[in-house]
């Protein structure tokens, strides 16, 4: 694990759990010391009373002989030091010494407090033996009263043995639970970490200019948010790249249509103007002829400069239009009256279909002419003779749709994206033929859009298309 992150947290973790399992140890350790110790204190006591029931008899009848001969005995099988002593402290019998050479026990604290009530205990040196010992004492009784007293001694070490294999057995268990919660530290680190490695390296790819791979870690909590958001950033990203790609290419693309479009007139006019140079002059039938072919390609090209105007213009002032009331039905019936000779030459029929009765809205008046002209002029020009158009107006709560649908060849769905573009012709023979340059529907785009519209195409090969325009009443 390379990560300094993780080797923080594993050693946070480690430290945390090293104090909690000591803390817990010390506690632990401390009231089972207590708990034992009270343990063998309770089990001393019912045996020294049941030695006591034993020696009865034999206290009674202050047999010192038989009493240190049972104590003997009884010291041997329970495997600890027992004393016998009489209500004044004189010693009767004991396992460890001879009783006649012990001094009276009566100042001893535990024999004191078993005289008093009936049982005694304390730890200290034993002034017989020299090393320390538990004492535990009770009081042996007659009917008639007390007789005496019997005391167990052990060994202090021998307790602190015991209480030593308990603190063993605990300290194991607690290296056990180290063990087990550093493990679970090392994974749970590293299921954080992982995920931060493969966020930085995607983000180091990105920084490249590499978007091909993404962040699969996909956990449900801040990292697995924290993933998905640089994914969709790199979505983000690479999609305005592609885009900025794009316009680029629009516009070199523009720029060589531009010089193309404006090219192909002007080549034509200087041809025919060196052939009227030479020669047709003199013919003044073919010389007229000539002029009027170069006059319309100098319209063409006068009207490719308008267009492209329009637009530069439109990209300048987007932000600036100048809104005023105008109704659209008005509009429209005025745009239709202007296609009424090229309606009648191919002999096609359009109706102004209504659907409501207000469609006032603020709009810069001549440029919405503008997008009905060029949407209008196109259901003409791409539709066969007889063909039938259909305008319809429709209102709506804050706006105002308008539909232009022809009968026409149509449009495949590949181009339907594009005829947006600039210069962008679907059938750029026929479409020049027909005198058109791709501008048409740029222009009426950046229209409707700077008007806050929406424009829309929809169209099916050989069977029509229709376009909408939705502009907003404000
Ligand atoms: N109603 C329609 N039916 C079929 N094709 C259409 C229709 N309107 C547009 N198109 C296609 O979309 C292309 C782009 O249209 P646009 O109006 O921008 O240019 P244009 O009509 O060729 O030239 P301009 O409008 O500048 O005179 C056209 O060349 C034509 O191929
Ligand atoms: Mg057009």
């Amino acid at each position: 694990m390379k990560s300094r992150i993780a080797w923080k947290f594993l050693g946070a973790f480690i430290f945390l759990t090293l104090i909690a399992v000591f803390v817990l140890n010390f506690f632990v350790s401390l009231k089972l010391r207590d708990h034992f110790e009270q343990k063998i204190s309770e089990k001393l006591q019912s045996n020294a009373i049941l030695v006591g029931e034993i020696l009865k008899h034999e206290l009674r009848e202050q047999n010192l002989e038989d009493i240190q001969q049972k104590t003997n005995t009884l010291a041997n099988d329970l495997d600890l030091r027992i004393t016998v002593v009489d209500c004044q402290g004189k010693v009767l019998g004991d396992s460890g010494k001879d009783p006649s050479l012990m001094d009276d026990h009566k100042d001893r604290l535990e024999i004191i407090e078993a005289m008093e009530s009936g049982f005694g205990q304390s730890t200290r040196p034993s002034d017989t033996l020299g090393y320390n010992m538990k004492y535990v004492a009770v009081r042996v009784d007659d009917d008639g009263g007390p007789l005496g007293v019997i005391r167990f001694a052990l060994p202090l070490s021998e307790v602190q043995l015991q209480i030593r294999t308990i603190y063993r057995a605990v300290l194991s268990g607690a290296i056990v639970a180290t063990v087990i919660a550093v493990t679970v530290a090392y994974f749970v680190s590293r299921s954080i970490t992982s995920p931060i490695r493969e966020m930085t390296e995607v983000a180091q790819r990105i920084a490249r200019g590499d978007f091909s791979r993404q962040v699969k870690a996909k956990s449900r909590d801040e990292l697995g948010e924290l993933a998905e958001s640089l994914n969709a950033m790199a979505e983000e990203l690479q999609r305005t790249i592609e885009n900025l790609k794009r316009m680029d290419r629009v516009r070199t693309d523009f720029v060589a249509n531009v010089s193309h479009e404006l090219k192909t007139p002007l080549t034509l006019i200087k041809g025919y103007i060196e052939t009227l140079e030479n020669k047709a002059l003199d013919d003044k039938e073919g010389a007229r002829k000539f002029i009027a072919i170069v006059k319309e390609h100098a319209d063409r090209l006068s009207n490719i400069v308008d267009d492209l105007l329009t637009l530069s213009e439109l990209e300048l002032s987007e932000r600036r239009i100048e809104k005023s009331q105008c109704d659209l039905k008005g509009l429209v019936d005025e745009v239709v009256l202007g296609f009424g000779h090229a309606l009648a030459s191919r002999q096609q029929k359009l109706n102004v279909e209504l659907l409501g009765g207000d469609f006032g809205i603020q709009a810069d008046r001549d440029k919405i002419e503008q997008v009905f002209v060029n949407l209008i002029d196109n259901a003409i020009k791409y539709s066969p003779n007889t063909g039938e158009i259909e305008v319809s107006l429709t209102e709506r709560p804050n706006a105002v749709e308008v539909r232009v649908k022809d009968g026409g060849v149509g449009i495949l769905k590949e181009h339907l994206d594009r005829v947006f573009e600039r210069f962008y012709r679907v059938d750029k023979a026929r479409s020049r033929e027909l005198g058109g340059t791709g501008l048409g529907l740029g222009i009426a785009k950046h229209i409707v859009l700077a008007h806050g519209g929406q424009i829309n195409i929809e169209s099916e090969i050989n069977k029509g298309t229709v376009v909408s325009v939705t502009l907003p009443r404000q």
